[in-house]
């Protein structure tokens, strides 16, 4: 058997590929074509031996169905493809899973690995996870969501890269590229699926699966890019979306799905509807019935039907009754057969299948060195008055306290679907706190539970940070808090965890607050009062110990947040690239004097708690004045922007200094400011560092009325700084002439 294991595809041999592909065509019937396009959940969610029910067995051994999601290990896959190998004409399974953060060594939830704004280390996390599962018998793996999220209410923003576009687009890269490896046909690549096609982070009231209506400019401006990015990264498939956009369900929806993914995007992979995405068009009120739905989806580009049996049931009788193309068909399957071809399936249906790969993938050492690290720099101070962090290893006596100090599962977040042993890999902060300062030194107390409004457990809690020097409170979402179906209409604290924190801090013992999430939290009251605030989202399996590294100043914090962190529900959706509007808030407009008749709300601060891009660290930089390479610039030109940075603290540290601009008058206004690069820097003490960017007019692009890809001549603002709020800025002027 000729294997294909070719890193890249050329020209000539995706031709042969094609060959290939439509020699198995002709030998179908329309029966095995539909069956391709056919995708079943396996039936139990378990590592143990594989079960799949009689009758999805028996469509497996008559070619009826194309893929299996949620079956994993080599033994599982081995024995569900060997069905697939009693069919006719033995076309292999694909094997499809959400391997989101991580397969068995889990890494932060990919909203918390977007903070680290290191690109590099969020596609290794990819490759190493797309290592694992592949060694695992997996194809697929049903990431990178790349939905651009603007509303924390939705329980899906942990799975994304945050509010920013232009940042969304490089992690979507990072993130094909490491699944798919050196590309798809290497044992150790995964196919990647970009996901939700399109605008499901749009979701009216931040609901899941609700509806959204926005202009096209605002989709191809804001929510397309990203999986724009992963297309021209070579993502092999595309999941589309529960939600309708303008009034038609993304899975019946030709404008995403054939006009631009499959034509003007030149997309050669394929399409998988999400979990019965077609038949819900029939409970959205936009097919009849099921049949109708098969027709509508088929129609509009969706090649695969994940679970809802729909195509099964009704694509025959559409072809046969003239209301579906037969060509049509022989699309979708060309392109699901492709990619079967590109991973070297039907050279080998079990390439994937060595038990001897998947043992020694199991347990890597480095890979959990490499989730520690990546752990540690997902982490953010908030805040750290009088320098209280990090803590003296050898003096301190420490109160652990918290629902979350002892927790291993809720570190994994939503999407623990790996192992039943998971948990028990996973580093709580207790013993990563008790490994770093000494169990000796710790003394735990829970105080609350992550709901409820329980206060029992408050005088032992403060009893035990009496008896200390200093407090660590773990608090936070529970991992079924956020992620699929977990939207939050409260963002506050669940339960009564303020209150715990609260009731610690009025002892008078430095209080340093851990908050655990999926999400941004609005925590006022702790902002205002605590000492020291570190954002530790969920940070799988080397959780505990990546905490502990900061608390003790193993690692100096350089996390910064890729989502703004509101003051209250109201004020959503918040982001920092927003329009200026006429009337801009101002600070001042709280104390009264302009108040009136300003975009404000009269109960609340305008500005976020937190801005986008925001982050402190154990150590202080200073910025010098930032220069530019010139003030008038034409077509040709590329300006380049420099700053000087200082570290002028105590610690060695790395900042991530943010580059913005904003187009001050344009045919269609453009946001106060749009991120248009960032670069980090690692200095010593007292070490200074440059930091260059380069910009161009393709920089200043934006989709004007006509839905045309332009930039317009003008003046521009170009800023840079610490983060989205702390922003120096000079003027430059760009003309639309040629030398
Ligand atoms: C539904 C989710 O929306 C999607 O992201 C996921 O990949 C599928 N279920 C399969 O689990």
């Amino acid at each position: 058997m000729l294997l294909l294991v070719l890193p890249v595809l050329v020209e000539g041999q995706v031709k042969t590929l094609n060959e290939r592909v439509d020699s198995v065509l002709r030998l179908m019937t329309l029966e095995e074509k539909i069956g391709q396009m056919n995708q079943y959940n396996c039936d139990k969610n378990a590592t143990g031996p594989i079960s799949i029910n009689t009758d999805k067995a028996e469509q497996i051994k008559k070619g009826l169905v194309g893929s299996v999601l949620n079956v994993r290990t080599v033994a599982n896959t081995r024995s569900i493809q060997e069905l697939a190998m009693q069919s006719r004409l033995r076309i292999p399974l694909l094997f499809g899973l959400d391997v989101i953060h991580g397969y068995r060594t889990i890494f932060p939830i990919p909203l918390a690995e977007s903070c680290t704004w290191d690109l590099d280390l969020i596609e290794k996390a990819a490759r190493i996870a797309g290592k694992e599962a592949a060694s695992s018998g997996i194809h697929w793996t049903f990431a990178p969501m790349v939905d651009i999220a603007r509303d924390p209410r939705w329980g899906r923003i942990m799975e994304g890269a945050g509010e920013d576009t232009w940042l969304g687009s490089l992690v979507a890269t990072a993130r094909v590229r490491g699944f798919q490896g050196k590309g798809l046909g290497n044992t150790d690549a995964i196919m990647a699926c970009a996901k939700h096609f399109a605008a499901y982070g749009a979701a009216e009231g931040g609901r899941d699966y609700n509806s959204v209506d926005m202009s096209l400019k605002q989709l191809n401006q804001v929510y397309l890019p990203p999986f724009k990015a992963a297309v021209d990264a070579g993502v092999a498939t595309v999941m589309n979306s529960f939600n309708t956009i303008n009034g038609v369900p993304a899975t019946g929806n030709s404008y995403l799905q054939r006009d631009l993914l499959k034509g003007s995007w030149d997309f050669n992979g394929f399409v998988v509807s999400d979990w019965e995405s077609i038949g819900e068009m029939v409970t959205h009120g936009y097919a009849r019935d099921r049949k109708e739905a098969a027709m509508f989806a088929v129609k509009a580009g969706s090649d695969m039907d994940m679970q809802s049996r729909c195509y099964l049931d009704y694509l025959e009788s559409l072809v046969k009754e003239g209301k579906v193309d037969e060509k049509l068909i022989d699309e979708s399957v060309k392109r699901i057969l492709l990619k079967k071809f590109e991973m070297g399936l039907f050279d080998d249906p079990f390439r994937f299948c060595s038990a001897e790969r998947e043992k020694n993938e199991w347990n890597k050492p480095e890979n959990l060195e490499f989730a520690r690290e990546i752990a540690e720099k997902s982490i953010i101070l908030l805040k750290n008055d009088k320098n209280l962090l990090p803590l003296n290893k050898k003096s301190v006596r420490i109160a652990l306290i918290g629902p979350l100090v002892k927790s291993q599962t809720d570190n994994i977040g939503f999407w623990n679907i790996s192992w039943p042993d998971d948990s028990l890999r996973i580093i709580s902060l207790w013993d990563g706190m008790g490994s770093v300062f000494g169990f000796d030194r710790i003394s735990y107390s829970k105080g609350c539970e992550t709901d409820g409004t329980d206060k029992s457990g408050f005088d032992e809690a403060i009893k035990t940070a009496q008896r200390s020097d200093v407090v660590i409170v773990s608090v936070g979402e529970r991992f079924d808090m956020s992620g699929e179906a977990k939207c939050r209409s409260d963002l506050h604290l669940p339960g009564i965890q303020e209150d715990l924190v609260m009731a610690l801090i009025s002892t008078g013992k430095p209080v340093i607050v851990l908050i655990s999430a999926g999400r941004p939290l609005i925590f006022n009251r702790i902002a205002e009062s605590a000492q020291a605030i570190l954002y530790t989202w969920w940070l799988g399996t080397e959780a505990g110990n990546a905490i502990a590294a900061i608390l003790s100043g193993d690692y100096n914090p350089s996390g910064k947040t890729t989502v703004t962190f509101p003051r209250a529900e109201g004020q959503i959706p918040f982001y920092y690239n927003h329009l200026n509007t006429g009337r801009p808030a101002g600070e001042k407009a709280i104390s009264g004097i302009t108040r009136t008749y300003k975009s404000n709300y009269i109960d609340i601060q305008s500005s976020p708690l937190y801005p986008f891009g925001y982050g402190l660290s154990y150590t202080s930089f200073k910025y010098g004045k930032m220069t530019l390479s010139k003030n008038n610039l034409d077509s040709k030109d590329t300006l380049e922007v420099s700053v000087a940075v200082k570290n002028v603290g105590r610690y060695a540290g790395e900042e991530t200094v943010q580059l913005y601009i904003r187009d001050v008058a344009a045919s269609s206004v453009r946001p106060i400011k749009e991120l248009r690069g960032f670069k980090k820097i690692m200095l010593d003490p007292g070490e200074s560092g440059k930091v260059k960017f380069r910009l161009t007019v393709d920089d200043l692009k934006f989709y004007n009325n006509d839905l045309q890809y332009i930039w317009e001549e003008g003046e521009f603002r170009i800023m840079v700084g610490p983060n989205s709020d702390e922003l120096q800025e000079e003027t430059v002027f760009w003309k639309k002439i040629c030398r």
